[in-house]
């Protein structure tokens, strides 16, 4: 497929079908149970529909959003996902140059195959979040919030909808081996002398990360650093009241992209409930399914201040490496970009909620 072909987010997503091997399609694809929060994802996007507003002027069209006080072009950033290294030997190395190239943010994920310092060397120019585990040792997440400062990340995500992690949790067997050298250098300082995914390897993670969390964990990160923190995975309204009452910046509404407790709502239908719990006290995102401008625009309009994207960066970037990851970006941004003209939106702050009708609205 030759890159001029690709003009949408399932195309890029083809290409990365017949790329990517089976092992690491299979990883990224993975859905909890039988997929039902995946899929519902998806389709929770088409029951929403666009009331336009016309004879407006929309020559000209502004996608840039603020969030946590930075300036990002458009209203779509990256997400956490894990092991970049299956999609491309850059890993995330490549996928921070993308965002750095589209001037917008990424959550570098802990089970990164890059240290943290790694990446921002790479892209130095570009906006960096951290998402750090929730450690058995505080000492130890004290050391991560310092390094991440230091390394020049300017927010914290704290993934709260994984109260066990998929090696404590996963009865199959472990792959024998991966067919390529893992590493995860953002949780240990030493790589365990193990096979990554082994049995052995899990009760290495096991010893060092703290399952569950709890609020009390969320406070101690909130007093341990001078970061704005975000959490991560919030479906429900009054856990969002809670974060807000906890001095939380933001909310990422967000169901881990249908990977954790499957029939839990899609993301864009308890946005709405969220935006009015928090009332203003903090930003509120959202990711899960975000496949189209369409997509982001309604998610605007619903009351997000930017959303996130996870597997289509990891299609992007087995697509093309950084440039695929800027690719898919650049595809949200046009089709954000001719949906907000088509709608009447010269900037991001035209998109409102009335814009927007849920298809019961027609008594469907
Ligand atoms: C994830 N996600 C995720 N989230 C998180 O908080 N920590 C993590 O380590 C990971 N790892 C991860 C790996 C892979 C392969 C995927 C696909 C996803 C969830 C991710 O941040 C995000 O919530 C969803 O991917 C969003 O849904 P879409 O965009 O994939 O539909």
């Amino acid at each position: 497929m030759s890159m001029t072909a690709l003009t949408s987010i399932a195309d890029v997503a083809k290409s990365a079908r017949e790329k990517l091997p089976d092992y690491a399609w299979a990883y990224y694809s993975r859905t909890s149970a039988d997929g039902q929060t995946y899929q519902d994802n998806l389709e929770a996007y088409r029951r929403y529909r666009l009331i336009p507003r016309n004879l407006r002027d929309v020559s000209i069209r502004d996608t840039s959003v603020t969030v946590l006080g930075t300036r990002l072009d458009i209203p779509v950033a990256i997400g956490p996902t894990a092991i970049h290294r299956f999609a491309h030997p850059d890993a995330e190395l490549a996928t921070a140059k993308g965002a750095a190239a589209m001037n917008t943010a990424m959550v570098l994920g802990s089970w990164a195959n890059h240290s943290l310092e790694e990446v921002a060397e790479a892209a130095p120019s570009g906006i960096r979040w951290f998402y750090m585990l929730f450690y058995k040792d505080r000492r130890r997440m004290k050391r991560q919030l310092e390094r991440a400062e230091h390394a020049g990340y300017t927010a914290i995500f704290l993934t709260v909808d994984q109260p066990f992690f998929p090696f404590s949790v996963d009865k199959r067997p472990p792959p024998a081996s991966y067919p390529v050298p893992l590493r995860l250098p953002n949780i240990f300082d030493v790589e365990p002398p193990h096979t990554v995914g082994s049995t052995e390897y899990r009760a290495c993670l096991s010893a060092v990360v703290k399952e569950p969390a709890t609020w009390e964990d969320v406070e101690w990160v909130r007093e341990n650093t001078r970061l704005p923190v975000v959490l991560k995975g919030v479906l429900s309204a009054e856990d969002a009241r809670m974060a807000v009452e906890r001095g939380v910046n933001g909310i990422l509404v967000s169901n881990h992209g249908g990977r954790e407790q499957d029939g839990v709502p899609a993301t864009i239908d308890v946005l709405p409930d969220i935006v009015r719990a928090v009332g203003g006290k903090a930003e509120v995102y959202l990711d899960g399914g975000v496949r189209t401008g369409t997509d982001v625009l309604k998610a605007l309009a619903l009351g997000a201040r930017c959303v996130f994207i996870g597997r289509p960066t990891l299609w992007g970037l087995a697509h093309n490496g950084a440039e695929g990851v800027q690719q898919i970006l650049q595809i949200l941004t046009d089709e954000l970009s001719l949906a907000m003209a088509r709608t009447g939106c010269a900037k991001i702050a035209d998109i409102q909620p009335s814009l927007v009708v849920h298809q019961s609205y027609y008594g469907i």
